[in-house]
């Protein structure tokens, strides 16, 4: 990958960067958080798995605004922003888009190259206790550790991080396989989910039959909202499925203590409900998300 390169995406991952940017709000979207906290004195964006910048819609060839651009575009805008990413050539391509187009915006911009959830605490360090952050974690798959959420969210009070995190759920259960003794990979499972006894809980009961696959799904579901209630998030809604052409493709949760972005969030999932499920060839229900 080079210093133009953009990050090859299915139809669907659209909804996850449409919901972020509905969420961050900003001129073009009007309110959002940026606009719910243009009074703050600071505001702070942490993307873990930022990626270079750019994404092309793999079957159609659109080129669409990848995390780190949609959060530089809010106005107005974070005070500071940390990009991390464990790629070097994202980390360039990201650098040299950033450098070429946003040149105003590099002295807010730090970017690091290398694994989150060993460099997590370098962002951290630099958000006060009293500044409104947010932060969007978004793995591929099984590379975003449960102990970095608890590290953010443990970060400040009474006020936590905001959070918007992927949950990549059909990508870890095709680390369960159906004969137990072919499980090989349960210790990435158990560092990327909440609680070790319960995933297992969960995966034994959908294997002996007595949950089927839609039930197992909301089990995973319902134990990673837990999990952030856990942490004292005061508001955690029920997770929103995102679906491939082949079905559930994984969850979106958000985790707030702020009853304003609770509410910012429900606004753009209702808002967005119509026009993303016509993406779709299938039927999709959202009162039955999971
Ligand atoms: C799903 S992509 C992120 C896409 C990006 N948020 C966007 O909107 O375009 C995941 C990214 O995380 C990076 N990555 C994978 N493991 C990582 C880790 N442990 N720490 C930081 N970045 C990582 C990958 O190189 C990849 O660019």
């Amino acid at each position: 990958m080079n210093a133009m390169m953009a990050r090859e995406i299915g139809e669907w991952t659209k909804e996850k960067l449409e919901i972020l940017a509905e969420y961050l709000g900003g001129e073009e979207y009007g309110g959002g958080f940026a606009y719910a906290t243009k009074r703050a004195r600071g505001t702070y964006y942490i993307d873990a798995f930022a990626g270079p910048g750019k994404c092309r819609v793999r079957d159609t060839g659109e080129e669409v605004d990848g995390s780190p651009l949609i959060a530089l575009k809010v106005k107005p805008p974070f005070a500071k922003y940390f990009f991390f990413d464990s790629d070097p050539e994202a980390v360039k391509a990201l650098r040299y888009l950033i450098t070429q187009d946003m040149l105003d915006m590099l002295s807010r911009v730090t970017i690091i190259a290398g694994d989150c959830n060993d460099r997590i605490g370098e962002a951290l360090a630099q958000v006060p206790q009293t500044a409104p952050c947010f932060a969007f974690l978004d793995p591929e798959g099984a590379e975003l550790h449960w102990d970095t959420i608890v590290r953010i969210a443990q970060h400040k009070r009474p006020n936590r991080i905001e959070v918007l995190v992927l949950f990549p759920y059909d990508g870890l259960v095709r680390l369960m396989p159906r004969d137990p003794s072919k499980l090989v990979h349960a210790h990435i499972i158990d560092r990327v989910m909440p609680d070790p006894e319960e995933w297992r809980r969960i995966y034994e009961a959908r294997i002996k039959g007595v949950l089927s696959a839609r039930e197992a799904r909301r089990a995973f579901a319902d134990m990673y909202r837990n999990g952030l209630l856990s942490l004292g998030y005061q508001y955690v809604p029920p997770l929103r499925v995102v679906k491939g052409p082949r079905g559930p493709l994984y969850f979106l949760a958000f985790a707030t203590d702020h009853h304003v972005g609770l509410k910012i969030m429900y606004d753009v999932f209702n808002k967005l409900r119509e026009t993303i499920s016509q993406l779709y060839l299938f039927e999709r229900s959202y009162e039955d998300e999971y």
